[in-house]
């Protein structure tokens, strides 16, 4: 066991987990952020994706101990009130089915507009290629991250 200081959702947390521990049992685990879901456990799936200084990672795979001073960003503390521009979109096109890879499904999503702010069908495609969702909800997840860069408008 080791102690890490980590920067998770704008707070300072000490956590004491042995350094080959995946972040995603940090988060989950020892700092009891359960909106970050268990999926494979490969990086095959990306449910497990958390931004860490502003890029979209697997957290599976991810040992703390390679997290040091970055920012770790989880769908706990994307927006203040849970209305992030995706999440808003989110609900407004009824993306979820299950639910259960929605939460990776979004912090992909909004690493993809932090950089591309108006992204192409084909960009959305290959940015979320690696987020799997066994609910196929895909069509309104595409519809969602458009309406996200419009305003709500579409
Ligand atoms: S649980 Fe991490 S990619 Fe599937
Ligand atoms: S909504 Fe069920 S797996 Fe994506």
């Amino acid at each position: 066991m080791a102690e890490f200081t980590l920067h998770v959702n704008g707070s300072e947390k000490k956590v004491d987990v042995s350094p080959d521990t995946p972040l995603l049992w940090v988060l989950r685990d020892a700092l009891e952020l359960t909106g970050t879901k268990f999926g494979c456990g490969a990086g095959l799936c990306g449910a497990c994706t958390v931004h860490v200084d502003g890029e979209a990672i697997r957290s599976c795979l991810t040992p703390v101990s390679q997290i040091g001073g970055k920012s770790v960003t989880t769908i706990e503390g994307l927006s203040a009130n849970g209305l992030h521009p995706l999440q808003a979109a989110w609900i407004a096109e009824e993306v979820p089915q299950c639910g259960y890879c929605q939460t990776g499904q979004i912090m992909q999503a909004a690493a993809l507009l932090a950089k591309t702010p108006n992204p192409t069908d084909d960009q959305i495609t290959q940015a979320m290629n690696g987020n799997l969702c066994r609910c196929g909800t895909y069509e309104r997840i595409r519809k969602a991250v458009h309406r996200a860069t419009n305003g709500g408008a579409r």
